[in-house]
């Protein structure tokens, strides 16, 4: 295990109206400028909004609405939630949300308080944001986790990247179960593997000997396949889906990559083809994944062999390592199979004509991977996926 210093700022209220319990403790802490801040409407339909509303006018906030968040967050509505904050000169910002309205907010709770342009003074000048509007997320949507860190994947149309953006930390997460029983079943689906996937791409990372941290990896990746079997089974089955919102955080809250340099190589290339092709991120992974460890497969053998084993229940007996790191690879591919995710670009309707090279040479490098990939090979794994 690496060096580490671990701290973690993000207060997690989780349960059966947490909202209703929590969030007037929370709102007496700040001014009285709110940002109440959603995506495309699904809030308002399903109820949260308005139980939201009411626990902030009897706290005797002045609510300024910013709305229409869309997934895969771009950095125009960044700006346009940052006017608005400046505007009405918001003290706190409350998102409420999955991962993409999550994502908007931080990015703008630091862009109102910069007179700059955050995009050049992080990717030009390379400088961080220090000063930031407070905010609290209510998580609507679960599985990228963003409650519980300060990265902000936001999409540049201009600059055609989607890209990590670092932002503030949320002061408080509110996560009740019952807020993502209106989840569209297939975006449960898609959450529950990104939150699978950052727990693979972070047990890829190094060292990549057996150690605690990946050992509860290990846990939270058998809770996951568990628990999205279980809700798909029974959709009304809110133990398994309080099991996996709070995986889906523990995948993102730091405690799997103590003492790890993180390997996000699957993300990086997802991440772009998102900036081409605006696709469902969960999706994207579920393609990419078996087709790039594929490829990972001569430097990866001795992780995938224990993932087979310990994840999957794969029965090591006469088999060699090699051959249990393939049944990983296959064990993985069946899942995404069973559980409904494509397993091409053409079942996720992305057109024939999309510019993988492109894509490939604009796609991040990631260092913490056991396999070093060049954007050529990286171009392979897009022409082998589609
Ligand atoms: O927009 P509304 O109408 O609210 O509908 C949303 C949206 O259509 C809907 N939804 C959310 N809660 C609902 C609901 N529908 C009914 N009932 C509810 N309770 O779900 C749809 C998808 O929402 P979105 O927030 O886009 O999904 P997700 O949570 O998967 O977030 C995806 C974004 O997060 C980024 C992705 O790249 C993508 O941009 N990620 C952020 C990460 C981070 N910050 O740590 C890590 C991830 O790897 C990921 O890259
Ligand atoms: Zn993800």
């Amino acid at each position: 295990m690496n060096t580490f210093d671990y701290s973690y700022p993000v207060k997690v209220y989780f349960g059966e109206k947490a909202a209703a319990n929590k969030l007037s403790g929370e709102l007496s802490k700040v001014g009285k400028n709110v940002l109440l801040s959603c995506g495309g409407g699904s809030v308002k339909k399903n109820g949260i909004y308005e139980e939201l509303m009411s626990i902030l006018r009897a706290a005797g906030k002045n609510v300024t609405e910013f709305t229409g968040i869309m997934s895969n967050p771009t950095y125009a509505k960044v700006q346009e939630g940052a006017k608005l904050a400046k505007e009405n000169k918001i003290d706190f910002i409350l998102a409420v949300g999955g991962g993409s309205v999550i994502d908007c907010c931080k990015i703008v709770s630091a862009q109102a308080r910069l007179d700059c342009d955050i995009w050049d003074m992080e990717f030009n000048d390379k400088k961080f944001p220090t000063e930031f509007i407070p905010m609290g997320a209510v998580v609507t949507a679960f599985g990228t986790g963003a409650e519980m860190n300060n990265g902000a994947v936001i999409t540049n149309e201009d600059k055609k990247l989607k890209s990590a953006l670092w932002g503030a930390f949320y002061s408080f997460a509110i996560l009740d179960p019952v807020y993502t029983m209106t989840m569209p079943m297939g975006q449960v689906i898609s959450g529950s593997f990104d939150a699978l996937s950052h727990c693979m791409e972070t047990y890829m990372g190094s060292p990549r000997d057996t150690n605690l941290s990946d050992e509860i990896n290990e846990a939270c990746q058998r809770n996951i396949i568990r628990n999205l079997r279980a809700t798909l089974k029974d959709p009304k089955d809110i133990k398994a889906r309080s099991e996996l919102i709070w995986a889906a955080a523990m995948a993102e809250n730091g405690i799997l990559k103590i003492g790890k340099v993180t390997d996000f190589q699957a993300h990086m290339l997802e991440h772009q083809l998102g900036a081409y092709t605006d696709c469902n991120h969960g999706q994207g992974l579920a393609v990419i994944h078996p087709v790039l460890y594929r490829h990972m497969l001569p430097e990866a053998i001795p992780q995938f062999a224990r993932l087979a084993v310990n994840v999957w229940n794969t029965d090591s007996t006469g088999k060699t390592e090699e051959q249990l790191a393939s049944a990983f690879i296959e064990a993985l591919s069946d899942f995404i199979k069973e559980i409904g995710l494509p397993t091409s670009f053409a079942g996720m309707n992305i057109p024939e004509n999309t510019d993988y090279k492109a894509i490939a040479e604009t796609t991040v490098l990631t260092g913490g991977c056991c396999k070093k990939f060049t954007a050529e090979e990286l171009a392979e794994v897009l022409e082998e996926c589609k």
